[in-house]
């Protein structure tokens, strides 16, 4: 997950929610973390220099939720207690993932890739150890997509073909904390979780595995790389990770959530996410004819100023948006006008429209105040180098799955709804391809010290939600198969019937 800038993100919110940004503004200022300084070259690839908190804690409601009360399931119209999926699953595949020997193997597959941290399409030996442990299993895969990824399959091998995601790479961090299984490789840590992510999908193939022959069609296990820099999303894509495949869903871990309780929500979830770099350059013409009149620094300036004129006059407030300018490059001379100005920023909305209207409008603004003070302008926003990530919208149905599949497995009061979050991820390129859905999976426990947001080199998770979410893996996938063989069957019945 990329972390967003927090303090510009908070500041549409002031007006409409005083106390709540009373809260998250005592947040800020205790936060020790600062943009570090950004190296001559701008790379946007790690954004190292948010580290701090995701900006909105997810817990809002806790509603008395109950699996078999008015929510959608993938078979329309169809009262699905009791008859598609039955409790007694749930509870199977729940005495899998807590025996103890599972447990201790799945802590053990986690801290052996915590250990041997590896960054974006670097990811050797984490693919290696997956692909062993996959042997093991007996589940046949192919590999490599993207590099170092991983497509396992478990099942009949026949449709429908549902895939449940984790990603691989760590960051660029130096762990700072002190357990028996700290990374040893310095200045690299796992400081998302990935490791556990990885984890937990494995656990989720000896869940499947030992129950392959409930299974009514075929669960695709993607072990992705690079989902912190490099697009490894879009590489697994165009590499076959989706063939066959009509839903997908991933989860990542949370600070703001306890121990293996499950969150998510319908809709957009995580911000789209893009960067933008501009050159401010004094029309040569006019700059000679006028007595070099063209003031780049003040066009440049202007342009900076009306950017923030988008989110406070142009946006619906109702629909979060953030434009933050992050480096403003003028040189040092204090006696000439540069001929050059650059600055640059992100952006994150989290409607796929609004998102593409900002990086219109960020282009429009940009030139037509560089052209008052009579410049020019170039705007690039990196779109061949796959920095651009569009918002997570979870679509409504597989929300819904989602969220059946964890009351019945953790129980109404492990499911919360959350709030959207304005970080991004790359899993929102399968989503733009296949129905989706991604949730979030509490890893807080105070006693421990869990409780640092991800990115940060405090990081830490507690280990106890690893079964669950293995767990909540393999009953997602497995009733997603179940449910839609049910609704196939149901179809051919309706066929029958009418002719
Ligand atoms: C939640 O729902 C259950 C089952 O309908 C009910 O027994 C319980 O009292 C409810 N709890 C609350 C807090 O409303
Ligand atoms: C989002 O918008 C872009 C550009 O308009 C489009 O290419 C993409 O398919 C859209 N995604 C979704 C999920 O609608
Ligand atoms: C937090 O961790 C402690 C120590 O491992 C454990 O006893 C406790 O049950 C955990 N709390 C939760 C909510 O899981
Ligand atoms: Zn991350
Ligand atoms: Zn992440």
């Amino acid at each position: 997950m990329k972390i967003s800038h927090k303090f510009s993100s908070l500041f549409h919110l002031r007006s409409m929610l005083p106390s709540f940004f009373l809260i998250l503004s005592c947040m800020i200022s205790s936060s020790p973390q600062k943009a570090s300084t950004k190296s001559p070259h701008h790379d946007f690839s790690y954004l190292k220099s948010a580290v701090s908190s995701l900006s909105n804690p997810p817990e809002v409601e806790s509603k008395n939720q109950s699996s078999s009360s008015g929510m959608k399931s993938l078979v329309p119209d169809f009262d699905t207690d009791g008859r598609v999926w039955s409790r007694e699953w749930s509870e199977e595949i729940l005495k899998i993932a807590k025996k103890p020997e599972n447990v201790k193997w799945i802590k053990s597959v986690r801290r052996r890739i915590h250990e041997n941290p590896e960054l974006a399409f670097e990811e050797v030996e984490t693919s290696r150890l997956i692909r062993r442990e996959l042997d093991e299993l007996d589940i046949s895969y192919r590999f490599p997509l993207a590099k170092t990824g991983i497509r396992a399959m478990v099942g009949t091998g026949s449709p429908p073909f549902v895939a449940i995601r984790a990603d691989m790479d760590a960051l660029p961090i130096q762990e700072a904390v002190e357990w028996e299984h700290k990374s040893k490789h310095a200045g690299k840590m796992h400081a998302c979780g990935h490791d556990a992510h990885v984890a937990m999908l494995i656990g989720a193939a000896k869940i499947l595995k030992a129950r392959e022959e409930h299974l009514k069609g075929t669960v695709i296990l993607l072990f992705q790389p690079a989902e912190e820099a490099g697009n490894g999303a879009k590489r697994m894509i165009r590499e076959g990770a989706l063939e066959d495949v009509e839903a997908i869903f991933a989860m990542h871990v949370s600070h703001l959530l306890p121990t293996a309780v499950i969150g998510s929500r319908s809709g957009p979830l995580l911000a789209g996410c893009g960067f933008f770099k501009a050159v401010i350059t004094a029309e040569q013409s006019r700059a000679l004819n006028l007595c070099h009149s063209a003031d780049t620094v003040l066009a440049a300036s202007a342009a900076v100023i009306s950017l923030q004129g988008i989110i406070s006059r142009e946006a619906n407030p109702l629909d979060s948006q953030v434009i933050s300018v992050t480096f403003f490059n003028s040189g040092d001379d204090v006696d000439v006008i540069p001929n050059m100005v650059e600055f640059g920023g992100t952006f994150r909305a989290f409607c796929n429209t609004t998102f593409h209207h900002l990086l219109k409008r960020i282009q429009e603004v940009i030139v037509a105040q560089a052209s008052v003070y009579g410049c020019s302008a170039t705007v690039n926003f990196f779109k061949n180098t796959d920095s651009i990530y569009p918002p997570m919208v979870n679509d409504d149905r597989m929300y819904e799955h989602v969220k059946r599949a964890a009351v019945d497995l953790v129980g109404p009061t492990n499911f919360k709804v959350v709030q959207p979050l304005m970080g991004s991820e790359d899993f929102s390129f399968y989503s733009e391809v296949i129905p989706a859905s991604f949730f979030f999976i509490g890893i807080k426990n105070e006693t421990i010290g869990s409780v640092h947001s991800a990115h940060s080199p405090h990081f830490m998770i507690d280990e106890n939600a690893l079964p669950a979410g293995a767990a909540t893996h393999a009953a997602i996938a497995e009733r997603y198969l179940h449910e839609r063989s049910v609704s196939i069957s149901m179809l051919r019945q309706d066929k029958t019937f009418l002719t």
